[in-house]
């Protein structure tokens, strides 16, 4: 008996090389145009896939998997997070579900990194200057344009996995001192190599530190983990970096405090309504207050065709009757 391909269902279009190769091995239905599904095409995916291909875009809920069909036992997501999906249902439905884990942690670091010196050095506004013709631009000044030193300064990292690390990394070569809050302390000699301090307590962590940056996931235990309560907490020249998810900041509390003048900046590439950002948010972005990114954090070409081979041998993998490297299991979440 020939044994059919698997009928793969990809909703977004991702890179050529990745494409090819599924085309391949799979019965590969691509989203050639990249128009994103709405939940009507996603419950039509489902019903008739063997395996699912979302990614951060699509929102794999409760009501689209009650629709699934009986042939659909894996959804490979193009994607390190997981939190568009409803995976604890999935589980229970006997779906297998998988992630990109690994391959992105480099270039989301770099761009935290990015952002953490964008903010205070006030990179992003002075660009700005110099593309208004050079008419803003009256040439140097001892006392123009003044931005906050990085050296020596305090980052309280929230979230200490591979990114957490892969930021702390970066910023110890930035002289800044590296402190961190998790679910679990680091083994020592971790935080020995990163020269960082663990705070058990994240409110008097965010007490003290001059920069923080969120690489936590978004799970419900860390939703609005920076809460209005807590945002409060930190010191009028401290400034907030997320490249996780919006959702771990109450954004409306945030861009509150920004304006108010009680947090001095944000560095932020995730929202909690994507691709909707709120307006006070890009107001303060216009007065250089804040540095908005539309979710660039694993933006790369080699990062997005690792993904594309990871969510490849995960599928691979599944359909040869093994267990996938990359499956979500409950404790993850
Ligand atoms: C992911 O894969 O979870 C990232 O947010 C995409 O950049």
């Amino acid at each position: 008996m020939v044994r059919r391909k698997p009928l793969v269902v990809v909703t977004r279009k991702l890179p050529e090389s990745v494409e090819t190769r599924m085309r391949e091995l799979f019965d590969a239905k691509l989203n050639v145009d990249d128009t994103p599904m709405d939940q009507a095409a996603l419950v039509e995916a489902v019903k008739t896939a063997d395996v699912l291909v979302p990614t951060v875009t699509d929102r794999i809920d409760s009501a689209v998997l009650s629709q699934a069909g009986e042939n659909l036992r894996l959804i490979a997501s193009f994607s390190n997070g997981v939190d568009h999906i409803d995976v604890s249902t999935a589980l229970a439905r006997g779906i297998t579900v998988t992630n990109t884990p690994g391959v992105l942690t480099e270039d989301t670091a770099d761009l935290t990194m990015g952002l953490i010196l964008a903010v205070p050095r006030r990179i992003a506004e002075g660009a700005q200057v110099m593309t208004n013709e050079g008419e803003d631009w009256q040439g140097w000044s001892p006392t123009w344009m003044l931005g906050r030193r990085i050296w020596g300064k305090r980052l309280g990292i929230i979230g200490m996995g591979r990114i957490g690390q892969a930021v702390a990394r970066r910023a110890k070569a930035f002289g800044l001192q590296i402190h961190y809050h998790n679910r679990h302390r680091l083994p020592h000699g971790v935080e020995e190599t990163l020269d960082a301090t663990y705070w058990d307590s994240l409110d008097q962590m965010l007490a003290r530190m001059d920069i923080i940056s969120v690489n936590c996931p978004h799970t419900p235990a860390t939703f609005h983990l920076l809460s209005a309560r807590r945002l409060k907490l930190l010191k009028p020249e401290a400034y907030v970096v997320n490249t996780a998810r919006g959702e771990v900041i109450d954004e409306s509390a945030l861009a509150r405090l920004l304006e108010s003048g009680d947090i001095a900046g944000a560095g932020l590439d995730v929202f909690e309504q994507e691709p909707a950002v709120n307006p006070k948010l890009v107001r303060l972005a216009r007065q250089g207050k804040v540095v908005l990114l539309p979710h660039l954090g694993s933006a790369t070409l080699e990062g997005r065709v690792d993904m594309g081979e990871k969510v490849i041998v995960n599928i691979k993998t599944f359909m040869d009757g093994h267990r996938p490297p990359d499956r979500v299991l409950p404790a993850m979440l």
